[in-house]
């Protein structure tokens, strides 16, 4: 069955910051995301970049004494560097400052305009710099934002976007699509918002208090809104409104890819993907995206969110030099549940790492390379024909198991259940290290040399069918062992095709004993 594609997105962050822990979260998920839809053989394309107009832009810019562009194109580079460092190869960075992506947003701008899905009205409210949002009377806690940060009353005319209108059809579209929010409970706090009137939506902002945004087509006294701006990003990226067949970039490439839409976000942002973006693009008479995936917060190590003013924000970087990058991808993976939250402490990390890549599958790698090598002259020994070997319980279980992997791990992928795909590869490295120490090849191999060569040969199956399931999240690590089991040349792409990814070695292929693959981390908490 051919696989239909997937547009997977990160939310474009905002340039200003520095990357942290829960930015390389939804990164690394998301890039895990494109690299299995690949695996499993469907056309995939993935978007991650940066938010650069706005408020803060413009007053960190200044604080430098520098234009905003210039402070911009010197910030990104942490971004782009950290992907790099990380493993992550989205197909395109978007930027908002891209000329093609501001020609989009005035585009659409001028169509709704023109259509009357924009009118200009003089306004009141309260407006979050940080959050750079305006809130009503009725939406303020304590004299702050419903988040907790602080606003000022701002008085003047804006232009206005009819987002009311759309409020019954976007209630009845979730509640038909079921899987358009995702977790459900995500969908039932988005319907819960939805049962107050919702209010059109302010999209620009007056030049004499911000010039650093998308001139409005229809007023050039206004600039645009950062999140009308933002938002935009996911379809001017992939040719919306546009016919550019040097970048790719073309209504053809839009049409196709647009209905396979996943917007990955974390649930901070759900209301501005989840309401005001659906209905912005009903508005432009577009379908909306397949699905939203809200994950949740990677809290600091005490459960406090994580922010730059307390000082406990965590530098993915920081991670990575102590325990490797493909490490931290598998721990990112592995230890939040999609849609919940988790806390984020560099002992759980260590503990979690040593204990199922160094103990687990890297001492699986070097006990069964290591027999391979001293008995079998580096060649995957041939199964057993004796038939009391294969109706061993043991080994029908884990053969069993090993081979619905593959097929498993995909229904998992599907339900965006990353995490427990990590829990299924780990569940049969772990019996097949208990079924090694059971069987004892070690001493077989002095006595009866066909037993052990079963033995590892079904071991070294195991270890093959996990390197590829892993790929997408370790790609370093298991190319590497993926060349160490001979698999080089193979491309990935080509296990798409083979539908249980089962038995990819075949009797007599040569090996080469790899160097230890995970080590164990030795790290003094503190030492930092
Ligand atoms: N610029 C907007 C998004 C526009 S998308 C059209 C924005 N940027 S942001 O820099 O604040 O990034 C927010 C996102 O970063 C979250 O949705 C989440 O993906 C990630 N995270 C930031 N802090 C996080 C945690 N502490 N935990 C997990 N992820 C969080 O909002």
């Amino acid at each position: 069955v051919k696989q239909p594609p997937l547009y997977i997105t990160t939310p474009i962050y905002y340039v200003n910051d520095i990357p942290h822990i829960g930015h390389a979260y939804t990164t690394v998920i998301a890039d895990v995301f494109a690299r299995y839809h690949r695996l499993f053989g469907g056309e995939t394309f993935f978007l991650t970049g940066t938010d650069e107009h706005g408020q803060k832009v413009a007053e960190a810019a200044k604080k430098r004494g520098i234009e905003p562009q210039e402070h911009v194109d010197s910030m990104v580079q942490n971004f782009e560097r950290t992907w790099v460092e990380l493993g992550v190869k989205p197909d395109v960075f978007m930027r908002t400052t891209f000329g093609f992506h501001k020609k989009v947003v005035q585009d659409c701008l001028q169509e709704l305009f023109d259509k009357g899905e924009i009118y200009r009205k003089d306004y009141e409210g309260w407006y979050s710099v940080s959050e750079e949002i305006f809130y009503t009377d009725k939406d303020l806690v304590d004299g702050k934002s419903p988040i907790g940060k602080p606003v000022q009353l701002v008085k003047e005319t804006n232009y206005f976007f009819v987002m009311s209108k759309y409020q019954d059809r976007l209630v009845k579209y979730i509640e038909d699509h079921p899987d358009f929010i995702f977790p459900s409970s995500r969908k039932n706090e988005v319907l819960g918002f939805l049962k107050s009137p919702l209010h059109d939506l302010c999209i620009s902002r007056p030049k004499s208090r911000l010039s650093w945004g998308i001139e409005l087509p229809f007023d050039t006294e206004f600039v645009t809104y950062v999140w009308f701006d933002a938002l935009l990003n996911y379809v001017s990226a992939l040719g919306y409104k546009q016919n550019d067949a040097a970048s790719g970039r073309t209504n053809e490439r839009f049409n196709s890819l647009w209905p396979h839409t996943t917007h990955l976000i974390g649930k901070d942002i759900l209301v501005t993907h989840s309401v005001y973006w659906p209905t912005m693009l009903m508005a432009l008479g577009l379908p909306l995206p397949k699905q939203i995936v809200a994950h949740g917060w990677w809290l600091a190590e005490a459960g406090e969110k994580m922010s730059k003013s307390d000082g406990n924000v965590v530098s993915p970087l920081d991670v990575k030099d102590i325990i490797g990058v493909d490490p931290l991808r598998y721990y990112l993976v592995r230890s939040m549940k999609l849609g919940n939250d988790a806390s984020f402490g560099l002992e759980d990390v260590i503990v979690r790492i040593n204990a199922e890549l160094a103990n687990t599958f890297g001492n699986l790698i070097s006990r069964v390379f290591a027999l391979v090598v001293k008995y079998f002259d580096s060649r995957v020994p041939a199964y057993s024909r004796d038939v009391e070997v294969e109706k061993d319980p043991m080994r029908l279980e884990l053969v069993e198991l090993a081979k619905n992997l593959s097929s498993k791990v995909k229904a998992r992928i599907a339900k965006n259940q990353v995490d427990m795909a990590m829990e299924d590869i780990l569940a049969v490295l772990m019996k097949a290290n208990s079924y090694l120490t059971v069987k004892e090849p070690w001493k077989t191999a002095k006595v009866d040399l066909s037993r052990a060569g079963d033995c590892l040969a079904l071991m070294l199956q195991i270890i093959c069918v996990a390197s590829v399931l892993l790929e997408p999240v370790m790609p370093k690590k298991m190319g590497e062992l993926l060349s160490f089991l001979g698999l080089k040349d193979r491309l990935i792409g080509e296990f798409a095709s083979d539908e249980s990814q089962w038995e990819l070695l075949k009797e007599n292929d040569a090996l080469v004993q790899p160097p230890v693959m995970f080590p164990k981390v030795e790290y003094e908490l503190g030492s930092k």
